[in-house]
């Protein structure tokens, strides 16, 4: 299955090698990754691990695909970059014909760039622009939700609300941003709550903050359609989101929806949004849209937004050097592509079908697993110390940590997050597994994360 020379473990080397990177623990020295066919990662020791996360639900057709390599090889050879401000490219022409312009939502041009944070960011100051061509320039405020997560810019940062990746820079983040709660069923609704008396209530409190900041100065408000790492695969319950557009819209802000983590096909469906019946007037994707095969995300504007600025300055007030880069934008085309041929996105919701059944059969009476939810093939189990309350394990335990480092050990790579209530106690973990994955490999998968979640249970 793999083949070609492995550094690493060259058996020549005297000396052991000494890392200069900086990792994210910095006295860390992760296992070195060789080569990926499909869903499985070889590290340089030869052992063999499933990607059932896709790393951080990227990897959408899996690793190795060699018509994506040779489109990355020949963009490359052809025309490796040029300046968007002289000119345009056929890679991102195409890319951006194959995305908007034809959406239901209205969704109209695409702008790209190279990670989800500078896609936010772009975002967050489109949305200011469309106001300030429209005359109003005193909307200065984003809403948006705690517990999510839009990135690791400023902008991107302030928006979020996950409070171990704001800690260190909440005294240096912008002011300009608040958050409401999140719609978060399993620990935010109530025991005798319907689904429409929560929605109900999350309406009024988005009102509310849009009166307490004065919603003539509110930009947007942002969300994750299905919220990703923070807490784990939440998916609004139903009638939420057209709740939200409602208020939106009678307060002329914007609706700016994330689906770097939850879009393109994850949740078995293009958007996650399609699935809530509204649309955003701005959209933001990266993970599934480049498979991990490039860096790359993008905005996606609506029509609305877009008429904004040709009726104004005529100009975007925002730009990067590797903007729409000829070499990212061919290897999504191309990824895309094969998502569309083989039909993928439907093959997401059917195997997230086949998942979710699988994961209910290995989990669901089991004492520790709170919840086991999700769309498509994003799915999340919740770990609780108690399931009748809900109650999370003691954060000293480090439970997330425990389930990754198991799961490694097991041979089962998942995307474990501690913090799931409230941003520092409760644990979960993702599973995201390409869209191509077969049902064979959903029941090792299965397997191997039950066989991990006993060891790394206290
Ligand atoms: C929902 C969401 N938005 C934004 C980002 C930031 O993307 P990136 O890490 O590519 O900058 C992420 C990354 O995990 C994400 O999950």
């Amino acid at each position: 299955m793999f083949r070609g020379p492995l550094h690493f473990n060259d058996s020549s080397r005297t000396r052991p090698h000494v890392s200069h990177v900086l990792h994210r623990i910095v006295a860390s020295h992760p296992p070195v990754a060789a080569e990926g066919r499909g869903l499985t990662i070889r590290l340089a020791d030869g052992r063999e691990i499933l990607d059932a996360s896709g790393g951080a639900a990227v990897a959408c057709i899996g690793h190795g695909n060699e018509r994506v390599a040779r489109a990355i090889a020949l963009q490359a050879g052809r025309l490796a970059y040029v300046h968007t401000g002289f000119f345009s490219c056929e890679a991102a022409e195409l890319l951006a014909d194959l995305l908007v312009g034809h959406e239901p939502g209205g969704l109209a041009r695409a702008f790209f760039v190279s990670s989800g944070s500078e896609a936010m960011e772009s975002a967050l100051k489109l949305a200011r622009q469309y106001h300030l061509e429209r005359g109003e320039s005193e909307r200065v405020h984003y809403v948006s939700r705690r517990q999510g997560y839009h990135g690791n810019s400023f902008g991107s940062l302030a928006a979020s609300g996950n409070l171990a990746r704001r800690r260190p820079y909440e005294d240096v983040l912008p002011r300009n941003f608040s958050r409401v709660s999140p719609c978060f069923a399993y620990h935010g609704q109530l025991p005798d709550e319907s689904d429409a008396a929560y929605v109900a209530r999350l309406a009024a409190e988005l009102e509310a903050e849009f009166e307490r900041v004065g919603p003539q100065r509110v930009i947007a408000f942002v969300a994750e359609t299905v919220v990703g790492a923070t807490t784990g695969c939440v998916a609004a319950v139903p009638g939420y989101f057209r709740a939200v557009r409602e208020v939106c819209d009678r307060h002329g802000v914007l609706l700016v929806l994330d689906e770097v983590m939850c879009g393109m096909g994850r949740t078995g469906t293009t958007h996650a949004w399609e699935q809530e019946g509204i649309a955003p007037d701005i959209q933001v994707i990266a993970k599934g849209m480049g498979g991990g095969y490039v860096p790359i995300g993008a905005v996606l504007a609506s029509r609305r937004v877009i008429e904004s600025l040709q009726g104004g300055s005529g100009i975007l007030a925002h730009g990067h050097t590797y903007q729409a880069h000829p070499v990212a934008c061919a290897g999504a085309l191309e990824v895309q592509r094969i998502i569309a041929e083989e039909g993928l996105v439907e093959r997401s919701a059917q195997r997230g079908a086949y998942l979710r059944a699988a994961l209910v059969r290995q989990f669901g009476d089991h004492p520790y697993v709170g919840d086991i939810r999700g769309r498509g093939l994003f799915q999340a189990l919740e770990f609780v110390r108690d399931k009748a309350r809900r109650t999370p394990f003691d954060p000293s335990v480090k439970l997330h940590e425990r389930v990754k480092a198991a799961g490694l050990a097991c041979g089962v790579g998942t995307y474990p997050i501690g913090g799931t209530v409230d941003g520092v106690a409760g644990d979960h973990t993702i599973l995201a597994p390409p869209y191509n994955v077969t049902e064979d490999e959903i029941d090792r998968i299965v397997e191997r994360v039950a066989l991990a979640v006993e060891r790394a249970l206290p």
